[in-house]
């Protein structure tokens, strides 16, 4: 590690470049079909209200304790650790994150593809006005089921990111999350527009934004807890992967602040979507469940007046939200074996998005295409392990290491590299060494509960 070349590590070209690298991790499936879910099942305004105080009281406070980790050390996650706290078994942490980072992806890659997929059957105009509720649940059973097609989308969804991935920071990920970004913002408002004029627009917008305060309960509280690290992409070196590319003249708090913005932005919009619309047909829940965006949106795009349009930009919206979310995950692993066993990206991004493929296959066949995968739910299994246990468990650690091993005065003094008035020094402390440790133990505790 002594001859760790910095310079052909690469490096963001700006502060913007990094706040929308950054944002297009966080943003992805957990806003746009986790968030809706969660909200339309713990009752809606309230939990929207909750989750956004868990955003500004906790997840901005991890995240920034990520990022100035990445950028002190300026390594991958494994070498982060080991270059804070030399020969010590806190470098664990980073291997922990690597793993799961590659686990996560391969099946979060395969609902991935199962949106690119719609959005072909959309713009193909698959789904015709007579779509019926039970239809529309049987298209998705069979599409999910159809081993080919799993496999297919699959792996064109981990083929892009492998792509963008191997061109490295500024020529891949940099440049494409700058066009990928802008397109899904400007998407994302004209569909918010759009839902906002359908007729059930009124009793949308009340479900999700007028809280019922009778509604609080512990298992709100959690729901929130965890769908906010989700959503950040916390807990497993994203983001001291992504702040290891920040300059050093460049103010970590403020981006950490517009990163989660942005996040709890998209994913308010996308309520604004999906409630409205949800509301346009009269009988369906909101409560719906993980089948809300592939089941029932499709049904009423195909009830709406220029709904194949509407539901084909939506899965575009989906699957760019997904890219941006995928790269974020291979690039975890590939700095791993670009910082610390000098392989060339190209080489790295090939073997270990090879890999992922060969890993998610069993998820890609455990909805119905393979029997012995889907008895036994091996993608349930693998969203359970890693995302349920493993993110908080990872987040837990950093927090740990940086709040009590690293110190919180030492990695202030890393903040004030851009920003020399840092300010937040108190609150900042507090929330990293006891108030997330603490919030994440209580997740923990509770983790059979959250999953059912
Ligand atoms: N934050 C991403 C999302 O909201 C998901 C994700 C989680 C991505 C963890 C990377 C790591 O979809």
């Amino acid at each position: 590690m002594e001859n760790n070349d910095l310079s052909k590590r690469g490096a963001w070209g700006s502060k913007v470049a990094f706040v929308f690298a950054a944002a297009g991790s966080a943003i992805g499936l957990g806003n746009i079909w986790r968030f809706p879910m969660v909200v339309g099942q713990n009752g809606g305004a309230l939990f929207v209200l909750v989750y956004i105080l868990a955003v500004a009281l906790i997840g901005f406070s991890v995240m920034l304790a990520e990022l100035v980790i990445g950028r002190y050390s300026q390594r991958n996650p494994a070498g982060a650790f080991e270059f804070i706290k030399p020969g010590s078994l806190w470098k664990l942490i980073g291997y922990f994150g690597i793993l799961t980072a590659v686990c996560i992806l391969s099946y979060y890659a395969v609902i991935a593809g199962w949106s690119a997929g719609y959005l072909m059957k959309t713009a193909s105009g698959s789904f015709k006005t007579s779509l019926t509720s039970e239809l529309s649940d049987k298209i998705f059973t069979e599409f999910s089921a159809d081993p080919l097609q799993a496999i297919l989308f699959f792996l064109v969804m981990i083929g892009i990111t492998t792509l963008i991935v191997s061109k490295g920071i500024k020529g891949g990920i940099e440049r494409w999350t700058k066009i990928l970004m802008p397109i899904l913002f400007i998407l994302i408002i004209y569909l918010a527009v759009r839902a906002l004029m359908l007729p059930g627009a009124k009793e949308g917008i009340s479900f999700y934004l007028k809280p019922d305060f009778s509604q609080l309960s512990g298992k709100l509280i959690l729901f929130a807890l965890g769908q906010a690290f989700f959503s950040l992409s916390l807990g497993m070196g994203i983001m001291v992967t992504y702040g290891s590319y920040i300059s050093k003249s460049d103010n970590l708090v403020t981006s950490a602040g517009w990163v989660c913005f942005f996040d709890s932005l998209i994913a308010f919009f996308a309520g604004i979507i999906i409630f409205p619309t949800l509301f346009a047909i009269p009988g369906i829940a909101p409560a719906a469940g993980p089948g809300l965006v592939f089941k029932v949106l499709p049904l009423i795009f195909s009830k709406i007046p220029g709904g194949i349009l509407f539901g084909t930009l939506f899965f575009s919206l989906f699957s760019i939200a997904a890219l941006t979310s995928t790269i974020s995950l291979l690039e975890v692993p590939v700095a791993y074996f670009v910082d610390e066993r000098s392989w060339s990206r190209k080489k790295a991004a090939i073997l270990v998005g090879l890999f992922i493929f060969c890993l998610g296959i069993p998820s890609a066949l455990s909805s119905g295409g393979m029997a012995f995968f889907t008895k036994i739910d091996f993608m349930g299994k693998m969203d359970f392990i890693f995302l349920s246990l493993f993110l908080p468990i990872g987040a837990l650690l950093i927090c740990v290491f940086l709040g009590y091993v690293w110190g919180v005065k030492n990695a202030a003094q890393e903040i004030l590299s851009g920003n020399p008035r840092f300010k937040l020094g108190p609150l900042w402390s507090f929330s990293v060494k006891f108030l997330s440790p603490i919030a994440i133990l209580i997740i923990l505790y509770f983790i059979k509960t959250i999953a059912e």
